[in-house]
Order: structure tokens, then C-alpha cells, then sequence
């Protein structure tokens, strides 16, 4: 059996041009894979070459994800197997990623598979990350990991300087947002007024990130998509406020959201904050994490 790990990701810059003729956006954002992630079991059966015999997934949201071939895992092994030899395999998928929460949690299963079924493809990074971004915008961050600026639909990317190591709070809700539709609920605000304000440019958060200090960074955290998540989840206000009142140095949507991630002095702090959103009944489970992490790796 091959176990491999998928790291989430925090947006701490994401900045959203105008929408493209086919449909995506053009963005400007720096990625920040942490160590929640989830597992992926892939053990190879008897069956023709490069099928998914069973897909089965346990943990956090286990319900709401797909156990069919339009899952991502599934979509990166017919794709690898179109390119490569591979066996059959059963898959086995254990979440601790909300799903459709704004943390790329499917998007970095399809990275962990890709790596785990590259012990038998063997294929090169290039052809890897080809791979990657044809499966999802954020599907080469996530094969990659640390800390990132993307480009394009994301998918281009180069290494940000980052020093030291953030420490974060996540609420989660259980309620998920539609990605694309948080992007089109962007595009009609910004067509109802269009001197809404956008997010200026990731060069000043580059330059915090250097310092490795958190209380630097924290003011350079922008994400244009926190605008339209919070008008279709309002309540996501109450949880921003309410971690911010417990001291975090600041809150924000995660990607497409509704995850709300803090970013907090220390992991004791970060501790503080996840048991105070909780106890304030804001968020559906909260939990603490680091970055930056990983990217998608066999164990
Ligand atoms: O690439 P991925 O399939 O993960 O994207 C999901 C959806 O998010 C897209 O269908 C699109 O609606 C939206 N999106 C976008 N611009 C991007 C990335 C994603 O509009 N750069």
C-alpha cells in the first residue's frame, strides 16, 4: 500500500482580475500550503491496468465527497493512465480538508494522488505539473506546497521568500460555498459598482513575509473573494469578528471560503482563538494549523 499526504493551502494574497473568454479569471495570489491535510491509501488489486477498483472516504465531511470517477483522485489516475503504465488499484481517502471550504482540499487530493501513483508511472516533475493543472487551478500549488505566487488561472508558479513559520486558527463551516459561484457573485458586484475596491498588489505582503513576523504580515492579507463570500454567508462577519475579538491579528475567508482562517502570535495563541470561535458558537468546528507546509508527498 501507498500512503501519500495532501496539504490544504490559505490565500494570503488573492487578488482577482476580470473574467476571461473561457471562463476563469486572471489572479494574482500568493498560496500558503498548511499542515492540515488529508490521506490518501492506494493499494494496488487485481483489475485492468490504471482502474479504480473501490473508492471509499472516511472523516471530516466523508459524506458530502464524491465516490465516483468525476472526483478528483479518480479524474488524476485516469489521467496519469492515459500517459502511463499503471496497476489496478483500490483507493481509500481520509479527510481532515473541509470540503469545499476555500482550502483546495480536493484539489490536493488529486495532488497526492498524482504522487503516489507516480512511484509507478515514474514520470517527470514537468509532466507532473502538466498534469496537475489540467485537473484545477489549484492542483500544481498543492503538488508543490510552501509558500507561492500564482499566476494565470494560478497554475503559474514561481517560489515566494518566506521566513519563519505561521501560525493559524481555522473555522470551518459545514455548509461549503460553489467556488465558481462565489467568482460570479464577484463579477455582478463588481458590474453593480464597479469602483469597488480591489486588492493593490501582493509586492507589500512579499516584503512582510521576510520579516518572519507575524504582526508585519498580517496587515498585507487581501483576498477580493472575501466580498462576495461574505454577502452569500453574512454570518461569516460574526465569525471574523469574533476571532478578532479573541486577539487574532486578523482574520480572513480562505480562498472561495467559508473557512475563516487567523493568523495568531503563536500556536498557543492559535490555540486560544480556535477554542474561543468555537465556544462562540461561529463556526462549525475549529481546529489550529501551520505553514507553511508540504506539498503532496508519499509518506
Ligand atoms: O480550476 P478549478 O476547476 O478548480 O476552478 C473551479 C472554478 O472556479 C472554475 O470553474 C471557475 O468558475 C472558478 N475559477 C475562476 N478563475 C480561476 C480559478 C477558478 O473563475 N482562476
Amino acid at each position: 500500500m501507498i500512503t501519500a499526504y495532501a496539504h490544504s493551502k490559505v490565500n494570503l494574497y488573492l487578488g482577482v482580475g476580470d473574467a476571461r473568454e473561457d471562463g476563469y479569471h486572471e489572479l494574482e495570489t500568493v498560496f500558503q500550503s498548511l499542515s492540515l491535510k488529508d490521506r490518501l491509501e492506494i493499494t494496488p488489486v487485481a483489475g485492468d491496468p490504471g482502474t479504480v477498483q473501490s473508492f471509499n472516504v472516511t472523516g471530516l465531511g466523508a459524506a458530502s465527497v464524491p465516490t465516483t470517477p468525476d472526483n478528483l483522485v479518480w479524474r488524476a489516475i485516469d489521467l496519469m493512465a492515459t500517459r502511463a503504465q499503471l496497476p489496478a488499484v483500490d483507493v481509500h481517502l481520509h479527510k481532515g480538508i473541509p470540503t469545499a471550504g476555500g482550502m483546495a482540499g480536493g484539489s490536493a487530493d488529486a495532488a497526492a494522488a498524482l504522487r503516489a501513483m507516480n512511484t509507478y508511472a515514474g514520470l517527470e516533475e514537468a509532466e507532473l505539473l502538466d498534469i496537475a493543472a489540467q485537473l484545477g487551478s489549484d492542483v500544481p500549488f498543492t503538488l508543490l506546497g510552501g509558500t507561492m505566487l500564482g499566476t494565470g488561472r494560478g497554475e503559474n508558479l514561481v517560489p515566494v521568500l518566506s521566513r519563519g513559520s505561521y501560525h493559524w486558527a481555522l473555522a470551518f463551516n459545514s455548509a461549503g460555498l460553489s467556488t465558481p459561484k462565489v467568482f460570479h457573485t464577484l463579477d455582478a458586484m463588481r458590474d453593480a459598482k464597479p469602483d469597488m475596491p480591489r486588492a493593490t498588489g501582493s509586492n507589500e505582503l512579499a516584503a512582510a513575509l521576510l520579516t518572519g513576523d507575524p504582526k508585519q504580515v498580517a496587515p498585507h492579507l487581501a483576498n477580493d473573494l472575501q466580498a462576495p463570500a461574505l454577502s452569500l454567508m453574512p454570518a461569516l462577519r460574526k465569525t471574523i469578528h469574533s476571532g478578532e475579538q479573541a486577539g487574532a491579528l486578523r482574520g480572513i475567508v480562505s480562498g472561495s471560503g467559508p473557512t475563516v482562517a487567523f493568523l495568531c502570535e503563536s500556536a498557543e495563541h492559535a490555540a486560544e482563538v480556535a477554542d474561543y470561535v468555537l465556544d462562540a458558537g461561529v463556526a462549525t468546528a475549529t481546529t489550529v494549523a501551520q505553514g507553511p507546509a508540504a506539498g503532496a508527498h508519499v509518506d
